[in-house]
């Protein structure tokens, strides 16, 4: 019998508003408005609940977190309850007073994205003019209020030549970690694969350029690196293993294994507050779908890498193969994988500049 093992970490999902329109967007196709947002109370149990089941981090996410204004009661009562809170956020709804506030509740930490170094390219990307300008200035401020700073900066085709640059841009701000990921294609982002995948060459000189910073600036700047997709030869562990490390609660209080966990047809999900939550966790039909590797098939069953990346992602192969129970067509062991490395490089040579942009 497998032990499962308490979750490291929660991803509490306030509300589906943004006032970005990322062309990449990993919020599901279907948002969901204001009114389905539920209330302080509810999230309130749910700290207390995740205290108890053995959660030690609490991401604060979105949408845009700090559009709600039970945020800084959210962040108190998690830190009281022992839990370390972090908020992913694109920032330009805080100002000073309100992170203040959070800071003074107990926030320990603030993820910033950027969609780029220069303002004319980061402005357009998320299509929200000023938008680099705030998100500099909150980001010097949450460091001067005592937090610890993550620059986010998601790549691509088109911002990856600014890779240095947002490089250079984390040190200025005095981050303690850059996270560089390269898009991954879900969701709303699948509208936009032509004119966001970058060709082989950009990706290895991106490669390069972050291997030789993350040694050059050791001690200085921790470097979390996510490579494209497509180009890989082995899948990412998702989510550290499906059902093993984290739960997301959406905004209106579903509980998935993963953001994306929706496109899966077949499985059930919980509610928070209907069901307790370490029942979900332990005895739900959806986190135990693809816990471990019984439910694998070949090329995965039979591979010395199945406890190690579980077979890639889940919701990635059934984007690209049609079944959530493939092997990731990412792995070079895939029978698809040949396909989508044509595809990716066919992609990045298209003359696509135009977004479709994500709007509410
Ligand atoms: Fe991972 Fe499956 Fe590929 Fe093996 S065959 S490396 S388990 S994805
Ligand atoms: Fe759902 Fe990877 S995003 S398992």
């Amino acid at each position: 019998m497998t032990t499962i093992a308490a979750p490291l970490a929660l991803m509490a999902e306030l509300t589906h508003r943004c006032p970005l329109q990322c062309p990449y967007c990993s919020n599901p196709l279907e948002l969901l408005k204001a009114g389905a947002e539920r209330d302080t109370k509810f999230w309130l149990g749910v700290i207390d609940e995740a205290a108890a089941l053995g959660v030690l981090q609490i991401h604060f996410s979105g949408g845009e977190p700090a559009l709600r204004q039970d945020l800084p009661q959210l962040v108190e009562h998690a830190t009281a309850r022992g839990l370390y809170a972090n908020l992913i956020t694109s920032a330009v709804t805080l100002d000073e007073s309100k992170l203040s506030t959070l800071a003074q509740a107990g926030l320990a930490h603030v993820q910033i994205s950027f969609q780029g170094a220069r303002p004319q390219t980061a402005d357009r990307i998320g299509n929200y003019r000023g938008g680099h300008e705030k998100k500099l200035q909150m980001a010097r401020l949450v460091t001067q209020l005592g937090m610890s700073l993550t620059v986010n900066a998601v790549v691509h085709r088109q911002n990856l030549e600014e890779l240095p640059a947002m490089i250079d841009m984390a040190l200025e701000l005095d981050a303690d970690r850059l996270e560089i990921a390269h898009v991954q294609y879900h969701g709303w982002a699948l509208k936009n694969r032509a004119a966001l995948m970058p060709d082989r060459a950009a990706f290895e000189a991106a490669d390069a350029i972050v291997a030789q910073k993350r040694q050059a600036l050791r001690g200085k700047l921790t470097f979390d690196y996510v490579v494209p997709d497509y180009y890989a030869r082995a899948p990412k562990t998702c989510m550290g293993g499906w059902g093993q490390k984290t739960l997301n609660i959406t905004p209106d209080g579903r509980v998935l294994p993963c953001h994306a966990a929706e496109t899966i047809p077949g499985l059930t999900f919980d509610r928070a507050g209907t069901t307790p939550l370490a029942k979900i966790w332990f005895e739900g039909q959806a986190f135990n779908a693809f816990r471990g590797t019984a439910w694998m098939q070949e090329p995965c069953a039979s591979c010395d890498m199945k406890t190690i990346d579980f077979g890639g992602c889940r919701c990635q192969a059934l984007a690209l193969a049609g079944d959530a129970r493939a092997t990731d067509p990412v792995c070079h062991l895939s029978p698809l994988h040949q396909q989508i490395l044509e595809m990716a490089e066919t992609e990045s040579m298209a003359d696509e500049r135009d977004f479709v942009y994500r709007r509410i």
